[in-house]
């Protein structure tokens, strides 16, 4: 196969950018993301958990991210919210948001032009969260105090974070927030052992809402519910967004899902994005093998039967990644560049899908892909690891 290499040049970042953007009111882009690298350091080494990662959240979208337990997802999110705490240090890249003009009037900054959330100091960290982003974990129990009614840890935000709101205004609010994510004004005095997993879930949403962040970042917020419940959560969640125009980066390891809530979807291998597309372009047609893998390990609800093939093998160990595509070891389409050369995201030709394989470095093939990922044909030598190890079908 001939490789028509194409170097991290400024033209290609500059149309990677575009092809994050194009889909997406380019203009209108509330958060942008810029080469982030996350470390975990230990006593002999650093270990790399998000790796040059990159992309753009135009205001009122929902961006996914999916990808195995371990591939960073988490990391990623707690370097946007400046979560992360030591040995977990951002080594690189910045977090650039810009305030809608609403917001910004009348804030001491005033203006909507960007801030690096990564270089801001703890005051302007503390007026940032809540007001700003805000974030929504997988369990409910653990985010929310058990010791206090939901009434009095919504109020409890409200106080800290909006000091001129009387006492009757944030009750008014607390009641009003607790009916936005359907939840009878009843229960305002409920403590979270008195409600169920759905309902705890919608409180936590209800405490994230409370003061009308543009983002809100959810992290594998309906992981622990049922089905049912998940469904009814995700449902509300895009009920929201319309009414109210945040913007959500959901993330889940669960792709299927995520293609149902989700305007795009970033795709994350060993701390890399490794294909983004819109939920449509990757439901009709995944070009990464691992987004394929990913989309063939979860049964769907709704549509079409599906044979669910997993993902051979496990996801790697940051301590020692494969060289080359950190997926080679389990890619059935492995061949021999891929054992040595780290595959960029690269930008299709349509600019709003971007991928991080060599079977699309010829730029033909990126403008028009032809490959049929249900049908592996070996083009050199055929992987060692990939070759013979069985499906485990089970990507958590
Ligand atoms: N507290 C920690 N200390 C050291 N390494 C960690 C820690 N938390 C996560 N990691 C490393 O970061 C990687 C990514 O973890 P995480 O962001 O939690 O992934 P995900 O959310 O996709 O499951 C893990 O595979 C692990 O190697
Ligand atoms: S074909 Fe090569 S570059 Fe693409 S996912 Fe497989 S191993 Fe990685
Ligand atoms: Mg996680």
């Amino acid at each position: 196969m001939q490789l028509v290499r194409r170097s991290a040049s400024d033209n290609a970042e500059a149309a990677h950018r575009a092809a994050e953007t194009t889909s997406a009111a380019q203009a209108d882009i509330v958060l942008d993301v810029r080469h982030v690298s996350v470390e975990y350091a230990s006593a002999s080494s650093a270990v790399r958990a998000v790796d040059d990662v990159s992309f753009a959240l135009a205001r009122g979208q929902i961006l996914g991210l999916a990808g195995e337990s371990g591939s960073g997802k988490t990391t990623l999110a707690n370097a946007i919210a400046r979560l992360l705490r030591p040995p977990a240090r951002v080594v690189q890249g910045e977090v650039l948001y810009s305030p809608r003009p609403e917001k910004a009037a009348g804030t001491r900054e005033a203006t909507t032009a960007p801030v690096d959330v990564l270089a801001l100091t703890p005051d302007e960290l503390r007026a940032f969260r809540w007001r700003r982003l805000s974030m929504v974990f997988q369990s409910a129990m653990n985010s929310l105090n058990p010791v206090l009614d939901i009434g009095a840890q919504i109020d409890d935000v409200l106080q800290a974070h909006a000091p001129s709101m009387s006492r009757k205004s944030r009750q008014e609010r607390a009641v009003e927030l607790l009916q936005l994510v359907g939840i009878a004004p009843d229960r305002l005095h409920s403590f979270p052992h008195e409600l169920s997993g759905g309902m705890r879930q919608r409180a936590a949403i209800a405490i994230a809402l409370a003061l009308d962040p543009e983002l809100i970042i959810m992290d594998e917020p309906t992981t622990a519910l049922d089905v049912v419940v998940q469904r009814e959560i995700l449902a509300e969640i895009t009920d929201l967004r319309d009414r109210l125009g945040f913007s959500v980066i959901f993330i889940t390891h669960d792709l299927s899902l995520l293609l149902e809530i989700a305007d795009r979807v970033a795709i994350m291998y060993a701390g890399r994005i490794v294909e983004s597309a819109t939920s449509a372009e990757l439901h009709a047609q995944p070009r990464h093998p691992y987004t394929y893998g990913l989309l063939h390990s979860f049964p769907k609800v709704p549509g079409q039967r599906i044979t669910l093939t997993g993902i051979p093998g496990s996801p790697p160990d940051l301590r020692a990644l494969p060289s080359g595509c950190a997926f080679h070891p389990r890619c059935a389409f492995a061949f021999d560049v891929c054992r040595s050369a780290s595959p960029e995201l690269l930008p299709s030709a349509c600019g709003t899908r971007s991928v991080a394989c060599h079977l699309y470095d010829d730029p033909d093939s990126a403008s028009s892909p032809v490959i049929d990922l249900s049908n592996p044909k070996p083009r050199d030598v055929p992987s060692e690891a990939s070759a013979g190890t069985a499906p485990t079908g089970d990507p958590q």
